[in-house]
């Protein structure tokens, strides 16, 4: 059992949108749910929620009493809130981090500029940490913390919960035995009436590469370990559609080219990772899909289309999408357990749990898990894709390092 502290009450966590015109297909969140699941299940100790606006704390457990004690009547969502004063204060956490006992668990889950300074003052506090994807949006950055991790002996983890989804576990193991690698395309998409639950920041602090290309250059990454090496990375970009909606320059779809070596054959190869947050209202809430070309096959995956689609009374033809998150209860309870959203967050409260209680090496972990060693690749290729962005050229890994 881990004591658990949350950083950032927002989607991803309870669910709750900023904008009520928003749609979003986690309208019951992932992070809380998961977390009052497994505290059930013996895994989470106390539960510590922290946002920046003590205002909150009633609405959010207004939500979480009728939305999820509502329809899944085993669940108790009794949690501690920080700030406690009901006021805003943007360094809460600094006060709930104290609080928790040496090697928590703690989760941050706060826009995408935020997570290094809170990332690395969880570091400092001694306690193990989960970041949302992306981890930071420097490769400085995420050197830094990678250095903290190690030299405190604490797991660092980043939430990319791709890699726990058992149809890419199976591509990327056969991608790796497929020869040299030649060519990925990979396409993620959200609709942009989300555009307004990231109003805050969308364009500003981060951009959509960041938010969901992170996801596929991660899952190549770890496809290419040890075969192939990012070179270069050129970006192009489309607006216009979201400047009408948050009244902000920003780009509406990006796509960054990246040039690979081959480790073995010296041969080069290519991909291209495209992501955008102005995709219509369709059947799903988010496309994902890639396509992958090596030496010797080639491999598709639909992510967002699984053979499975729903048409009712109430709703258009939808394509839900219960590997991730299975919201449907059965005999009023939640059920969930084996969706890739849950177990991302469930792999890092038992892989605290093992660095507290066993002596398993470091090496245990990296296999496994997207830790910040392992996925250094991913902020490089991302943060030279921003700066091809910013200055219109092609832009040398090595440049990032
Ligand atoms: N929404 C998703 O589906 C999703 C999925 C995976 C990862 N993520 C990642 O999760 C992170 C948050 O995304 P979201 O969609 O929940 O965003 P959001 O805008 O809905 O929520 C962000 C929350 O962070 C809080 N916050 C900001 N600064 C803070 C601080 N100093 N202390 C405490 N709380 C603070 C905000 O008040 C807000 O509640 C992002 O990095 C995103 O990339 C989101």
């Amino acid at each position: 059992m881990i004591d658990v502290l949350v950083i950032g009450t927002g989607e991803y966590v309870t669910g709750l949108s900023p904008s009520k015109q928003a749609a979003s297909d986690k309208d019951l969140g992932v992070v809380a749910l998961t977390l009052f699941d497994l505290r059930k299940e013996g895994i989470v100790g106390n539960l510590t929620l922290c946002g920046r606006d003590g205002n909150r704390l009633e609405s959010i457990k207004r939500h979480f009493k009728n939305n999820l004690e509502g329809q899944y009547t085993d669940l108790d969502t009794f949690f501690e809130f920080y700030p406690k004063e009901q006021c805003i204060d943007e360094l809460a956490y600094r006060q709930a981090l104290k609080q928790m006992p040496p090697k928590s668990a703690v989760i941050i889950v706060t826009p995408d500029d935020t997570h290094f300074e809170i990332a690395k003052e969880t570091l400092e506090h001694e306690h193990h940490v989960l970041v949302a994807k992306p981890l930071v949006k420097t490769v400085a950055e995420h050197t830094e913390l990678i250095r903290m991790a190690k030299s405190k002996q604490l797991l660092g983890m980043v939430e990319l919960h791709k890699r726990f989804d058992p149809i890419y576990q199976d591509a990327m193991a056969r991608a790796r035995d497929l020869g040299e690698f030649s060519f990925m395309n990979s396409y993620m998409s959200q609709p942009k009436s989300q555009l307004l639950t990231f109003k805050q920041w969308a364009g500003q602090s981060s951009d959509i590469s960041y938010y969901l290309n992170s996801h596929h250059i991660d899952i190549l990454c770890t496809i290419l370990t040890g075969k192939a090496t990012p070179i270069s990375v050129y970006a192009s970009q489309s607006v216009g559609v979201g400047k009408q909606l948050i009244e902000r320059e920003l780009e509406d779809t990006i796509s960054l080219m990246v040039q690979w070596q081959n480790q073995r054959s010296f041969t080069e190869a290519h991909s291209i990772h495209t992501s955008s947050w102005i995709a219509p209202p369709s059947d799903v809430h988010s496309q994902q899909r890639f396509f992958y070309m090596g030496e010797r096959g080639e491999i598709t995956v639909d992510q967002a289309h699984r053979g499975y689609s729903v048409a009712t009374e109430e709703s258009k033809l939808l394509s839900p999408n219960p590997l991730f998150m299975r919201y449907t209860p059965q005999n009023n309870q939640f059920v969930g357990q084996s969706g890739y959203g849950y177990q991302s967050i469930k792999n890092f409260l038992v892989a605290c749990h093992q660095f507290n209680t066993t002596s398993l090496p470091v090496s245990y972990f990296e296999d496994r898990l997207p830790t910040f060693a392992n996925t250094l690749n991913v902020t490089a290729i991302l943060q030279a894709g921003r700066i091809s962005l910013d200055e219109k050229r092609v832009v040398l890994i090595e440049e990032v390092w």
